[in-house]
C-alpha cells in the first residue's frame, strides 16, 4: 500500500468526541450518560431561523459568490454594529463556520513552518487548523492558578522568534472561560505592533461575559485595524451549530484578496443555511443575551458544585460556557474513560473532556478536565455530584488537600 502523507500523521485525535464509543457503551448497557465534554448548545435554534429556512423560495441552487451572499454580507456589517464594531459589508468574507476562517486566516498570514502565538489551553482544533495551514503554534502556557490569565507582555514577548508572522486570540477562551482584561489586550496590541504581527481574533462567544458584561472585541484597537482579522460564527450565539456559517472580517485588503482566492477555491459557502441566519444576525442581541443570563446561571450551578468536590478548588470562569479545572486525579484521560467503562452513580455517569488534548505542549493538562455548560442547572448540579462520588471512588485519585491551590 502507498504511504500516506507526513501532513496525515499530525492531525489528532479530537479528544472532545474520542470518549464517544465508551459513551455509547455505556448508554447501551442501560447508564445514562451526561456529556459535559461537548460545546454543542442543547437549546433549540432560534425560531425565526427556521421559519425563515421554511420560507426561502429557492427554485435553484446554483453556487453562491465565493465572497458570500451580498445580503448575508450585509447582515454581518450589521451584527457588528450592534456591537460597535465597525466592517462595511465588503470587509467581510462568509466561511463555512468559523472553522474555515480560521484556517483561511491561518493560510494567508503564515506557512511553511511560521509561527503563530497561542494561549494554552486553547481550543482543540486550533492544533488540526494549525497543520493544515502548515504553520507552527507556538504555546504561551496559561496556568489555573493565574486564573488561566497571562498578565503582561512578558509572557508573550519570550515566545517571539523571528519566524513569529501572528498572536491567535480566542476571547472570551474556549476552554478556559478566561476574559482577557484590558491591560492584556492592551499587552497583546503593544507586542503586535513591536513585534510586526497580525492578530487573529476568535470573538465566537463574544456575546458570553459574565458578572460584569464588558465588551471584549480587540477590534477597539482602531489603530491596529490592518492587522486584525476577526473571526465569527453564529455556531454558539444562536444554537446553530449545524448551519456551519461563519465569517471573516477585517479593514486590510491584502488579507481580503488573498483570502477570496482560497475562498474561491472552495466555490462557495451553502445557500440556504447562508440566507436563514440573516434574521438573527440583523437583530439578535437579545436572543444572545438571555442565553448568557442562562449560561452564568449555569456556571454558578458548575462553580459551586466542584467546589463542594474534595480536593478541587474550582476556577471561576469569566465568560464562554467552558470551565477548566484541576481534578486530584493522576491521568484525567483515564479517569474519563473509567467513569464510562466501570463507575456509575443511581444509575448515572459524566462524558468528560480530559484537558491534555487542550495543550500545544506535550505532557501537560494531565490533572486537568474541561466542562462545557449544555445542560440546564439541575442537571449539572446532579452531574456534579455524580463527579464527586466517582472521584471519591476512583483508585487513582491522588492524595492532595485542595488540587487547585
Ligand atoms: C473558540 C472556537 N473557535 C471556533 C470554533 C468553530 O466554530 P464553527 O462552528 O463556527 O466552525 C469553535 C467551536 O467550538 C470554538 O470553540
Amino acid at each position: 500500500m502507498p504511504s500516506l502523507s507526513p501532513k496525515s500523521a499530525t492531525l489528532q485525535e479530537s479528544p472532545i468526541r474520542k470518549l464517544a464509543p465508551l459513551a455509547r457503551a455505556a448508554e447501551a448497557r442501560g447508564t445514562g450518560v451526561v456529556y459535559l465534554n461537548i460545546g454543542q448548545p442543547d437549546m433549540p435554534t432560534p425560531p425565526e431561523m427556521i421559519a425563515e429556512l421554511h420560507g426561502l423560495a429557492l427554485n435553484r441552487l446554483a453556487y453562491a459568490p465565493s465572497e458570500g451572499i451580498p445580503q448575508v454580507r450585509e447582515a454581518w456589517s450589521t451584527f457588528f454594529s450592534s456591537w460597535g464594531i465597525d466592517f462595511s459589508p465588503d470587509e467581510i468574507l462568509v466561511t463555512a463556520g468559523a472553522s474555515e476562517a480560521i484556517t483561511f486566516a491561518l493560510s494567508v498570514v503564515a506557512g511553511g513552518g511560521d509561527e503563530v502565538l497561542v494561549f494554552e489551553p486553547c481550543y482543540t482544533n486550533y492544533l488540526s487548523f494549525a497543520a493544515q495551514a502548515d504553520v507552527t503554534l507556538v504555546p504561551v502556557t496559561l496556568k489555573v492558578e493565574d486564573a488561566y490569565h497571562f498578565g503582561g507582555a512578558d509572557r508573550l514577548e519570550r515566545s517571539i522568534t523571528p519566524k513569529t508572522r501572528a498572536i491567535l486570540l480566542c476571547n472570551p477562551s474556549n476552554p478556559t472561560g478566561t476574559v482577557y482584561t484590558d491591560d492584556e489586550l492592551d499587552a497583546v496590541a503593544r507586542v503586535a505592533v513591536e513585534h510586526d504581527l497580525f492578530v487573529i481574533c476568535d470573538e465566537v462567544y463574544r456575546e458570553f461575559v459574565f458578572d460584569a458584561g464588558r465588551v471584549v472585541s480587540f477590534t477597539r484597537y482602531s489603530d491596529l485595524a490592518q492587522r486584525i482579522i476577526v473571526i465569527d460564527s453564529v455556531s454558539k450565539r444562536f444554537n446553530a451549530c449545524g448551519v456551519r456559517i461563519g465569517c471573516m472580517a477585517t479593514k486590510n485588503r491584502e488579507v481580503l484578496n488573498v483570502t477570496l482566492r482560497f475562498c474561491q477555491a472552495r466555490l462557495s459557502v451553502a445557500t440556504a443555511e447562508q440566507l436563514m441566519v440573516v434574521p438573527m444576525l440583523e437583530n439578535g442581541r437579545a436572543y444572545s443575551e438571555q442565553l448568557c443570563v442562562e449560561y452564568q446561571a449555569r456556571r454558578d450551578a458548575v462553580f459551586s458544585g466542584l467546589g463542594a468536590i474534595h480536593g478541587v478548588r474550582p476556577h471561576r470562569s469569566e465568560g464562554s460556557f467552558y470551565t477548566m479545572t484541576r481534578l486530584p486525579i493522576d491521568s484525567c484521560e483515564d479517569f474519563a474513560a473509567w467513569l464510562l467503562r466501570d463507575f456509575s452513580h443511581q444509575g448515572e455517569t459524566v462524558c468528560l473532556a480530559p484537558g491534555e488534548g487542550f495543550y500545544v505542549s506535550p505532557g501537560l493538562g494531565l490533572d486537568e478536565v474541561r466542562i462545557a455548560f449544555m445542560y440546564d442547572s439541575e442537571t449539572l448540579k446532579r452531574a456534579m455530584g455524580i463527579l464527586d462520588a466517582a472521584v471519591a471512588a476512583y483508585p487513582g485519585r491522588l492524595a492532595t488537600e485542595a488540587s487547585n491551590s
